[in-house]
């Protein structure tokens, strides 16, 4: 930050967000990788999923073989990414001795069998867990971050964390520290502290594995461009859409499951009427093309090509 500072370039932070008249949420029933086929290159500036973790949690949630599944819409993300594009994905590394696919093994393809780049491991940390008395009790889940180029989209400031007054005084007498990035606050880490959704969270919609909103708007604000295409291939309840929606982004939201819709419609009818959001429109298995062409309206103006 400081080098490009010094060049006159602008960061990636700096591009001026382009202002949208509407968001447009589109919700798709159909299997990951038979919808991924039909995307065009190129299409989408962040991919966000929290794919099945091979934990037996529901029926969708057991492999045989979980990397020879996850390959193939592995192969797929590096071809739907723009190029200053990024991706999420969910998972864990928690999962002991099952002897069955997770994160690590999904990392270690993406590292050495495409040409995504590793950038970042945020760490999830809550303190809400199951209690254990034969090993350390676990308190955290992992999210990788991985690009398609060097040339990312990173909005930093959009998630910078307030100083507190006492750390702030020390801060300013820190050299190495530029002061007008200490106003704008502190960068969050890739230690991420926020609680898990309980059992009776309001913030519930019926799904068993909702991840809380908090953790998946920080992402999107960061990694995504005002008015960019966010993709979530694994949707769940949406929570990607609902963040997607309240933070002026439009989202392409895929579940095998039918209830998405009816999740979806519980997310919206949490939304405040006093929050100030972007008018929206929703729609569900319309053809894709379609879909794409109005949300490129804005989109293209600040998508880099290869
Ligand atoms: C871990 S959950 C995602 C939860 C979501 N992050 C949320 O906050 O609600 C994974 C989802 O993937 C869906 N799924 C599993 N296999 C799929 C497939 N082959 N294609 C599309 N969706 C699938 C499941 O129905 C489930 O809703």
């Amino acid at each position: 930050m400081n080098a490009l500072k010094k060049s006159g370039k602008k960061h990636r932070a700096d591009i001026q967000p382009i202002g949208v008249e509407k968001t447009i949420h589109a919700l798709f029933i159909q299997d990951a990788v038979e919808f991924l086929k039909t995307l065009p290159d190129q299409s989408v500036q962040l991919v966000l999923i929290d794919p099945p973790y091979n934990l037996d949690l529901d029926y969708w949630d057991t492999f045989d073989n979980y990397l020879q599944w996850a390959k193939q819409w592995l192969d797929e993300l590096y071809r739907v990414m723009a190029a200053n594009a990024n991706c999420v994905i969910f998972g864990g590394f928690q999962y002991q001795d099952l002897k069955k696919g997770d994160l690590l093994e999904i990392l270690h393809y993406t590292r050495h069998q495409t040409k995504l780049r590793f950038t970042n491991l945020i760490i999830w940390y809550y303190k809400n867990g199951m209690s254990a008395h034969r090993f350390f009790a676990n308190r955290h889940e992992e999210a990788v971050w991985l690009t398609k180029s060097k040339d990312y989209y990173f909005d930093l400031d959009s998630v910078r964390v307030p100083y507190d007054e006492a750390s702030k005084k020390l801060a300013l007498r820190d050299k190495r520290l530029v002061p007008e990035n200490i106003e704008k606050g502190k960068n969050p880490t890739n230690v991420w502290e926020i609680g898990r959704l309980n059992g009776n969270s309001t913030e519930r919609v019926g799904h068993p594995t909702q991840k809380p909103l908090e953790i998946v708007r920080r992402f999107i604000r960061s990694l995504s461009a005002p008015g960019a295409i966010v993709l979530d291939f694994f949707a769940g309840s949406g929570t990607t859409g609902r963040a997607c929606l309240e933070e002026g982004r439009h989202s392409i939201l895929v579940d095998s499951e039918e209830k998405l819709v009816a999740y979806f419609d519980a997310h919206l009818k949490q939304i405040p009427d006093s929050e100030p959001i972007l008018p929206y429109e929703i729609f569900v298995n319309h053809p894709l093309e379609d879909v794409l062409k109005e949300m490129n309206l804005q989109y293209n103006s600040l998508a880099k090509r290869d």
